[in-house]
C-alpha cells in the first residue's frame, strides 16, 4: 500500500514538471505503457496476500483512475499553453503591406480586334471564325482565281506537303464558308483571324498577322452601303472628324475593287512621316463581291449583291499608336506589351 502511495505522489510530481507535449508523452509511456509503473502495480494485485488483496486492488484502481484524469487535464492545459505560445511568439503583423498580385492585360492585337468587333457589332455584323489551314480551292479558286491566275502572285503562299492544302494567305476564304452556311439568307459577318505569308520579315511585314474580313450579302446592296459602313467604322476607330478617300484598285474577288485611306491622324492631311508626305493612311481593301464569288457561295448574283472588305488590325494599331515596327506584336517583349 505504501508503494502505491509513493507511486501516486511521484507520478503527480513528475506530471506537474512536464513542460511540453513531448514530456507528457514520455510521462504517459512511463506510467501507462505496457511495462509502465501503473500497469505493474495493477499486475501485483494477484500476488498480494488474500486478506489484503481487495483493499490493495481498490486502491491500485483508484490511483490508476486518478492519474489518468490528471493526465487528461494536463494534456488540455498543454494545448492551451501551446496556442498561447504560438499567438505571442509567432505574431502576424496584419498591418504589413501584402505582396502585390500583378494584373495581366490583353494583348494590343486582341484589344484592337475587340474594338473592331464592337464597332461592327453595332452595325449588325456577327463574328464568324473559319480555319487557318485551307484548301487551294477556298483560298484561291472559289475567290475567282483559277490555277495559274497571275493575281495569285499577290499572295506569297506557304504550301504544305499535302497537295492542295495551304496556310491561308488572307481571311477571304471565310467569305465562301459563311456564305455556304447562310445562303439564301442575308449575311452580315466579320471574319477575324491569323493569316500567313511567305515573306521577308521586316519592320512592316511579318509571316503571320491578323486580318479582319467583312462581308455583307443581301438584295440591293450597293457601293453606297460599303462607303457608309467604312466611313462609320473609320470615324469610330480613328475619330469623328476623319475623312476617308476611296481609290480604285483590283482584287479578283470584287468588282469594282477599291482601296480605302483615312486622312492622316497625325498631320490631318498636311503630310508627315507617318503618312509618308501623302496626307493619307491606307486602311483596307474592299469592293462589291464578284458575281462569280456570290455564285460559289450559293447566291444568285441576279438577285443578290454584296460588299466585302479586308484589313490588318495590327496595321490599324500601328497607325493609331505610332508603332514603328510590326515585329513587336509577336516579339513577346513585356516592355512593349505593358505600354498598352
Ligand atoms: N484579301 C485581301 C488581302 O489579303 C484583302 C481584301 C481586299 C479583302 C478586298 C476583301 C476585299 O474582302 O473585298 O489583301
Amino acid at each position: 500500500m505504501s508503494a502505491l502511495t509513493e507511486l501516486e505522489r511521484r507520478a503527480h510530481a513528475e506530471l506537474a514538471a512536464c513542460v511540453d507535449a513531448a514530456a507528457l508523452r514520455m510521462w504517459h509511456t512511463k506510467y501507462f505503457g505496457d511495462t509502465g509503473a501503473v500497469k505493474l502495480a495493477l499486475a501485483q494485485i494477484g500476488k498480494v496476500p488474500k486478506e489484503q488483496r481487495a483493499e490493495y486492488g481498490k486502491e491500485a484502481n483508484r490511483v490508476k483512475d486518478a492519474l489518468a484524469i490528471a493526465f487528461d487535464a494536463a494534456l488540455v492545459k498543454e494545448k492551451d499553453r501551446a496556442l498561447e505560445r504560438s499567438l505571442t511568439e509567432e505574431v502576424v503583423d496584419v498591418s504589413m503591406p501584402g505582396r502585390n498580385i500583378e494584373r495581366g492585360r490583353l494583348h494590343l492585337a486582341t484589344r484592337t480586334l475587340r474594338e473592331i468587333y464592337s464597332i461592327f457589332a453595332d452595325m449588325g455584323f456577327q463574328v464568324y471564325r473559319t480555319r487557318e489551314v485551307e484548301t487551294d480551292e477556298m483560298n484561291f479558286e472559289l475567290l475567282n482565281m483559277p490555277p495559274h491566275h497571275p493575281a495569285r502572285d499577290m499572295w506569297d503562299t506557304f504550301h504544305t506537303t499535302t497537295p492542295g492544302v495551304l496556310l491561308r494567305t488572307h481571311t477571304s476564304p471565310g467569305q465562301i464558308h459563311v456564305m455556304r452556311e447562310m445562303a439564301p439568307k442575308p449575311v452580315r459577318a466579320i471574319l477575324p483571324g491569323m493569316c500567313f505569308r511567305y515573306e521577308q520579315i521586316t519592320t512592316r511585314s511579318e509571316i503571320m498577322f491578323q486580318q479582319v474580313e467583312g462581308l455583307a450579302v443581301d438584295q440591293g446592296i450597293s457601293m453606297g452601303d460599303l462607303k457608309g459602313a467604312i466611313q462609320a467604322f473609320a470615324r469610330r476607330l480613328f475619330g469623328q472628324e476623319r475623312k476617308i478617300r476611296i481609290r480604285s484598285s483590283y482584287f479578283p474577288f470584287t468588282e469594282p475593287s477599291i482601296e480605302v485611306d483615312v486622312d492622316c491622324i497625325v498631320c490631318r492631311g498636311k503630310g508627315c512621316g507617318l503618312c509618308k508626305r501623302t496626307g493619307w493612311l491606307e486602311i483596307m481593301g474592299a469592293g462589291l463581291v464578284h458575281p462569280a464569288v456570290l455564285r460559289n457561295g450559293g447566291y444568285d448574283p441576279a438577285k443578290f449583291s454584296g460588299f466585302a472588305f479586308g484589313m490588318g488590325p495590327q496595321r490599324v494599331a500601328l497607325l493609331r499608336h505610332g508603332i514603328d515596327d510590326i515585329r513587336l506584336f509577336w516579339g513577346n517583349d513585356l516592355r512593349f506589351l505593358c505600354q498598352f
